[in-house]
């Protein structure tokens, strides 16, 4: 038997996971996550949102439920590394059990990696390792994929290649390729959020384990 990652997450006892969010869009995973996790049964509690732009309607989303939120953009550092640092202490001070990128667009530095390792969770819009980056949706499209999906994974110092942990698979249809991915991605979405929300909800309940790049959630 392989011998378990040192990255092993054990769960909480007696409490549920501090989950903090990362958002820079409409946030509709996160409001999935929030609706979930209003639920005690779910198993975590969102401690905090934290944002790299001002203005966005996932923000807005955490403050009507009643969530902190903290932004950090980059340009207001004078480099990537301070931001990092920056956005490393916001999260560290939240005390977070698991940190979830849930539609971030910024890669996060070494030290942020490093603080939170094996606890922070992505969701991506196309199944890896085929179509990493910011255009997963639109890059399989011009493949000319006829499945693509939503894939679920731990986040390492590489953009998109950590241990795979959940995938959700969506049928391309030959209308697809008129809207430019649009009618795709919302379809990609819907997938999406049900498989994230599963998955964080798992996470905090049982914890994970990692042998070579198989993550194992006990059942
Ligand atoms: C998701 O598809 C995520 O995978 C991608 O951006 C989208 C974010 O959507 N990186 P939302 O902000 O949660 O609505």
């Amino acid at each position: 038997m392989a011998a378990a990652h040192p990255l092993a997450f054990p769960p909480p006892s007696g409490r549920p996971a501090r989950l903090v969010v990362l958002v820079s869009g409409s946030g509709t995973n996160l409001q999935a996550l929030i609706d979930a996790a209003a639920d005690p049964a779910f198993g975590a509690e969102i401690v905090a949102v934290g944002a790299d732009r001002d203005g966005i309607a996932a923000l807005e989303r955490a403050e009507r439920a009643g969530i902190p939120t903290f932004v950090h953009r980059v340009k207001d550092h004078p480099d990537r590394t301070a931001w990092d640092a920056a956005l490393t202490g916001s999260v560290r001070q939240r005390q977070p059990d698991l940190v979830v990128s849930a539609g971030f667009m910024k890669i996060l530095g070494a030290g942020f990696i490093d603080a939170f390792a094996g606890r922070i969770v992505n969701t991506h819009p196309a199944l890896l390792p085929a179509f990493p980056g910011a255009h997963g949706v639109t890059d399989a499209l011009a493949h000319g994929v006829k499945v693509t999906g939503c894939t679920v994974h731990l986040v390492d110092a590489g953009v998109d290649t950590g241990p795979i942990i959940e995938q959700g698979v969506v049928r391309v249809t030959d209308a697809d390729h008129a809207d430019g991915g649009e009618a795709l991605h919302e379809r990609i979405k819907t997938v999406e959020r049900q498989l994230l929300v599963e998955v964080v909800g798992r996470l905090a309940r049982e914890g994970h384990r990692i042998e070579d790049r198989k993550v194992w959630i006990p059942a």
